[in-house]
């Protein structure tokens, strides 16, 4: 089985175990304690990688394109920073609000497909971690895992407009997925990309957490 074919079925038992989840329950990010809901992904290997290197000053304002809990923006909002969340399943958007009420963090929830329903705003930092890899998705829980090639089309063609020049997006993807496909987007929409750092789950399926900055701030 190649890596590929192995992460598919990971996904596939990981789904059937978050369909099976009928009460919220917490994970650890950090040392915080985020509330997840049925119906929503979970933090995973990926957000923990996205987690450790979120630094923000006070006064940034932060878009957290892939929010489900909400757990990137709760670790920027934790450190001062306001800002806006955004997820396209309609439960991760009341779990996120919920999140952070209890947090007491300026952030808002918002369904959005990508960008389609921001308010225009330069934003400081812009924190994705989307899908990896394509399928058919019969099931909101499913947007986590199919339809990359669209949403690396869409998040690097229309970033520009949310990004201060000097902003970043931090942003994870696997290598199992279609590296190649995701650096040539990135770059040839006009982002410098460089590896930050790199998380492996199992000993078998590694995450990589890339920084992209506009070439020509
Ligand atoms: C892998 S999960 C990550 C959730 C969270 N950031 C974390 O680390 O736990 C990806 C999230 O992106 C959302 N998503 C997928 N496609 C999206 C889109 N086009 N617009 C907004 N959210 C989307 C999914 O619903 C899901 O909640």
């Amino acid at each position: 089985m190649n890596s590929l074919e192995a992460a598919r079925t990971h996904q596939r038992t990981f789904l059937e175990q978050l369909k099976a989840k009928k009460e919220p329950y917490i994970i650890q990010v950090q040392g915080i304690d985020v509330v997840v809901y049925p119906g929503v992904f979970p933090p995973v290997t990926d957000s923990r990688l996205l987690a450790a290197y979120i630094k923000v000053n006070p006064h940034d304002r932060i878009l957290d394109l892939t929010t489900g809990s909400g757990v990137s923006a709760i670790v920027a909002g934790l450190q001062g920073a306001t800002g806006l969340a955004v997820d396209l399943n309609p439960a991760a958007v009341v779990n996120a609000n919920e999140n952070f009420k209890r947090f007491n963090i300026q952030f808002e929830s918002l369904d959005s497909d990508l960008f389609k329903n921001v308010p225009l705003e330069r934003f400081d930092q812009i924190f994705v971690n989307g899908p990896y890899t394509e399928g058919e998705i019969t099931d909101p829980l499913e947007l986590s895992f199919y339809g990359a090639q669209q949403f690396l089309s869409r998040l690097f063609s229309q970033a520009h407009a949310y990004l201060k020049q000097k902003g970043r997006i931090l942003i994870t993807f696997a290598e199992w997925g279609d590296l190649n496909f995701f650096e040539r987007t990135a770059t040839s929409n006009g982002f410098d990309i460089r590896i930050v750092d790199k998380k492996t789950s199992d000993n078998e399926r590694t995450y990589r957490l890339y920084e992209a900055k506009l070439s020509r701030p």
